[in-house]
């Protein structure tokens, strides 16, 4: 099977409709002037904050490379720096990237790969933004944290900032300061998303709080319920509640928080009543998956089995017969008996490189506009072979560093979570 960025190409040939955006396929520079913003894609109509990281341009041997050329470089540069280098890959690269990766993950795999390489003293992330910046928590002070494009971030986590969740804190705050406290748990523990700023983790690391993946969400809002009376979580609504659902809480004991609103938008009753608060954040690549795409798939492939990643909205998880992370998704469609059938609800480069590698499947995305991450997207080989080669010169390029104070409350929220146990 072709990879996304051949199949855009062919597209804009004969389809444009076919696509979200086939300017997809020229390279992600073109898309590193101007105004920020995400780029072509998914995230494509969300509005970027104006202190979004900016790339800036790379070297024109990079930019005009081949695709044979910059393989070549890339695995000469990879043999030169050996153990010293770990190239970490999210499943939502594109597969020209991840060819390269040592280690192909979901973002709790991939904090845990950044704890457990400690020979490695380059750790080139190819991923967004928040995962590189979570590397450089866990990561020791000899190891180096490098993001091949820093136009890598995330929709999502930008939709969360500091001082609206802590302007949203202090008015929680003020709210339940006369509750009563005789049960010896908290009013309110933040659960931040992994998919936030490390500011946002030192925030929940200093106030009682803890971080969750798509992984382990439910264990982390158990652990949160043992010491808090309600969680405010933060920034993925559809996360927040697909899970909280799961776990018995019914939809009206979680309201949603609209940071431009006066108490989020609610009554101070509905407050006091919660047990989620949620935040209203969502995934531009998840948000476009819908019930009529399921029923669609199972009324032209009876007994498909419908996998959702859990940061579709609420009614395409319900009709979905599992959600889970990118890495459940994975492992679903490997311990299948061959000739199964599935519709997958996540990023279209992880569907398609899972239907390449499953032929004895019937693999399909059940969007069926191709639409990737475009922030996830914005990392093309041309990137990775200009940090790798640096590198082989000793010098550091796109390096992500976390402020040690902030370092430091973001790894107590981490570490919660990493010793979080079902
Ligand atoms: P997981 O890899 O943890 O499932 O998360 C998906 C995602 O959106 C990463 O940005
Ligand atoms: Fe962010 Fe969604 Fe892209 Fe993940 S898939 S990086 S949540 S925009």
């Amino acid at each position: 099977m072709s990879s996304i960025n051949s199949t855009l190409q062919s597209l804009k040939l004969v389809s444009p409709e076919a696509s979200c955006n086939t300017d997809l396929s020229k390279g992600p520079w073109l898309f590193d002037t101007g105004a920020p913003a995400y780029g072509p894609g998914s995230s494509q109509e969300d509005v970027a904050p104006v202190s979004t990281p900016r790339q800036g341009d790379i070297p024109a041997e990079y930019r005009e490379a081949s695709d044979a050329e910059l393989t070549t470089r890339i695995l000469a540069a990879k043999k030169t720096l050996g153990e010293s280098l770990v190239v970490l890959g999210h499943h939502y690269q594109r597969d020209e990237v991840v060819a390269f990766a040592d280690f192909v993950g979901d973002s709790f795999q991939l904090a845990n790969a950044a704890l457990t390489r400690e020979k490695a003293k380059y750790i080139v992330f190819c991923g967004v933004h928040f995962m590189a910046e979570t590397a450089d928590v866990l990561s020791t002070p000899e190891q180096q944290v490098i993001l091949p494009n820093l136009a890598a971030g995330c929709s999502m986590a930008d939709m969360a900032d500091e001082s609206s969740v802590e302007e949203c804190w202090e008015q929680l705050m003020d709210l339940y300061a006369d509750e009563s406290d005789a049960d010896g748990k908290a009013a309110v523990i933040p659960v931040t998303y992994m998919n936030c700023s490390a500011a946002l983790k030192a925030f929940v690391g200093k106030h009682g709080g803890i971080v969750c993946t798509s992984s382990n969400a439910a264990t982390v809002l158990e652990w949160a319920f043992e010491r808090g009376r309600r969680v405010l979580f933060f920034p993925d609504q559809h996360l927040g509640r697909n899970t909280a659902k799961a776990m018995g809480v019914p939809l009206e004991k979680m309201p949603m928080w609209n940071p431009r609103k006066a108490l989020g938008g609610n009554d101070a009753a509905t407050l006091l009543d919660s047990k989620v608060i949620l935040w209203h954040g969502f995934c531009s690549v998840h948000k476009r998956f819908t019930v009529a795409q399921i029923e669609k798939a199972r009324a032209e492939h009876p007994g498909v089995r419908i996998l959702a990643h859990p940061e579709c909205p609420m009614p395409v998880v319900d009709a979905a017969d599992e959600a889970g992370s990118t890495d459940y998704i994975q492992k679903a469609v490997a311990n299948a008996p061959a000739g199964s059938v599935f519709g997958i609800a996540t990023e279209i480069n992880m569907v398609n490189r899972l239907a390449a590698a499953h032929p004895e499947h019937t693999i399909f995305c059940l969007d069926p506009v191709i639409c990737p991450c475009s922030t996830m997207y914005r990392i093309h080989p041309g990137y990775l072979a200009w940090v790798l080669e640096a590198l082989v010169d000793g010098v550091v390029l796109n390096k992500i560093t976390v402020a040690d104070d902030v370092a430091a409350d973001a790894k107590v929220a981490l570490e919660r979570m990493l010793a979080a146990r079902p």
